[in-house]
């Protein structure tokens, strides 16, 4: 006897959690199948984003700038310190140890939400009287029918051709984040998000780290100027970053990885590393969903084709997430998983693609939300640009990190914020004022306009709209 559901979600991630939830608020019984587990076979829901990317990333990445901070910035503060080392193992089980609070978290809402939770793989196994029928394989079987089924499935690595993950000397960002000894010399192929992100890491806590990408331009997707400030950064931290490059045959050994490329002016060079992390971006996974026996049309590139409602071509099938067209992000994920929710349950969810924000964790921090002054260009909009350094912030002079801007885009007539973009210190929060801006369609003089605390960060944000208008105060 099959166990009936209002909305069966695939996919434990930020997506399905969050989809499971509001549809449970809503009044809906609710079903959420999540394979991941951990090394032992127990539960492990959170996607990607708890397991293997946001949480241990970040994880990382402030217990390593802590050590960079002792390591290099200390001083200035007047702090001595003597003896300084790493434990390594210690570190990593830190990050396991938040990564498993974050597991058991979900698992507790699921519990407070009253949401069935079903460890193991979920796949289609037909359309059925009152909805669509999804086995649950795994150590334990079931059998489910959902009216509403989520796909939630999320994404994978995507493998240089030729070069599979081993997860020993060629990692995915799974390896990147569990390596059990700082390698001398660190390979990046592409300089995107882990690649920054994750090179930073290592590099901070000693690795000689080389990152190879393939665009000629750094940062193609950020603001042109954020780009070059924040290459000029990474550069003065010991990062090497070489983009326009062409990689050839990868090898690696047990002991080395050797790559050979051309560099942007077409000459040859080899690059032999001690560990080589591969991240030049994600495809969806739909692996194991059975979608081809039901029908579920995939687009050309392999995510579940979706309209702007998230619905599939298959009757009261709705996708989210990465698995999806869109950002692979996991506040998109989130939001997509809300909305859905909400359009199952008769209401008007909705998503502004225009003002999800991108923050890249590195140091200094990278974050933007709307248009960058390159798009606005080629669009030929007219608008106005006000920036603010972080050198002439009070607050920024104080904590010793005074690198970067921030950069306010109004358009020229109506100075309506297009778009804001930060590189500096504690860019991912400064940045969700700016988003709150523009998802009320405020102008520029409104950010002018607003009292913010001194001394703060966010005082460079109400600088640089001011800036808009010719009339920062401290700059
Ligand atoms: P996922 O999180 O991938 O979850 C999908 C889940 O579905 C998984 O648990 C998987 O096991 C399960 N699943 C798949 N198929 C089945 C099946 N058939 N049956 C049962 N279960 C199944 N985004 C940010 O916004 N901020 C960040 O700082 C950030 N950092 C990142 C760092 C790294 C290293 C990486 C790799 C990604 C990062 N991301 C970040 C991206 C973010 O992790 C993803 O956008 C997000 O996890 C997508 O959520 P999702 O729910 O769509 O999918
Ligand atoms: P990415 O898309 O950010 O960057 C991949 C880079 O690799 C690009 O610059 C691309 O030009 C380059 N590249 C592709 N093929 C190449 C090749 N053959 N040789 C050299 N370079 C090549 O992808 P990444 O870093 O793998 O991350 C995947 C996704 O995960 C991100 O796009 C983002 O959506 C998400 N993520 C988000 C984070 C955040 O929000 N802070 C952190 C980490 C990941």
């Amino acid at each position: 006897m099959s166990k009936q559901f209002d909305v069966v979600v695939i996919g434990a991630g930020p997506g399905g959690y969050i989809a499971a939830i509001r549809a449970a608020q809503l009044g809906m019984s609710v079903a959420c199948i999540d394979a991941w587990e951990t090394a032992d076979g127990k539960p492990a829901p959170g996607g990607t984003c708890t397991n293997v990317g946001c949480i241990p990333s970040k994880a990382l990445l402030q217990s390593s700038e802590h050590f960079e901070q002792v390591n290099h910035h200390f001083e200035e503060h007047g702090i001595e310190v003597k003896g300084l080392s790493l434990k390594l193992d210690k570190m990593l089980a830190r990050k396991n140890v938040v990564v498993k609070q974050n597991n058991e978290g979900v698992l507790y809402l699921f519990k407070k939400n009253k949401i069935t939770f079903f460890h193991g793989k979920g796949e289609f196994a037909g359309q059925v009287d009152g909805g669509w029928n999804i086995k649950v394989t795994g150590k334990t079987e079931d059998d489910l029918v959902g009216k509403h089924i989520i796909v939630a499935t999320g994404s994978a690595a995507r493998e240089l051709p030729g070069l599979p993950f081993d997860e020993t000397q060629v990692l995915s960002n799974d390896g990147a984040l569990r390596i059990g000894g700082v390698p001398k010399t660190l390979g990046v192929i592409g300089a995107g998000v882990i690649g920054l992100e994750m090179g930073s890491v290592w590099r901070r806590l000693g690795a000689d780290v080389t990152i190879l990408e393939a665009m000629p331009e750094f940062l193609a997707a950020c603001d042109t100027q954020v780009a070059k400030e924040a290459m000029k950064a990474f550069t003065k931290q010991g990062l090497k970053i070489e983009t326009g490059v062409k990689i050839g045959e990868v090898k690696a050994t047990a002991k080395s990885v050797t790559l050979p490329y051309q560099d942007a002016s077409g000459a040859d060079k080899t690059l032999v590393v001690d560990k080589l992390i591969v991240s030049i971006g994600r495809v969806p996974f739909t692996g194991g969903l059975n979608a081809a026996a039901v029908g579920l049309k995939l687009d050309e590139r392999g995510f579940v084709a979706v309209d702007e409602d998230c619905k599939t071509n298959l009757s009261n099938v709705w996708a989210i997430g990465d698995v999806v067209r869109g950002p692979m992000l996991a506040h998109k994920a989130e939001e997509e998983g809300v909305a859905v929710a909400e359009r199952i349950a008769g209401q008007h969810g909705h998503v502004n693609f225009a003002t999800v924000p991108w923050v890249i964790y590195t140091a200094p921090e990278i974050a933007w939300v709307g248009k960058n002054e390159q798009q606005l260009k080629a669009e030929g909009r007219e608008y106005r640009a006000g920036s603010f350094p972080f050198v002439a912030n009070g607050r920024a002079r104080a904590l010793g990190d005074t690198t970067g801007f921030v950069k306010v885009l109004a358009d020229a007539k109506t100075d309506e914020v297009l778009g804001v973009h930060i590189v500096g210190p504690m860019a991912s929060e400064l940045i969700s004022e700016a988003v709150t801006i523009m998802e009320f369609r405020g102008a520029a003089e409104d950010i002018a306009r607003i009292c913010h605390a001194h001394p703060t960060l966010s005082e460079a944000m109400k600088e640089a709209a001011l800036a808009v208008d010719k009339r920062a105060l401290n700059f």
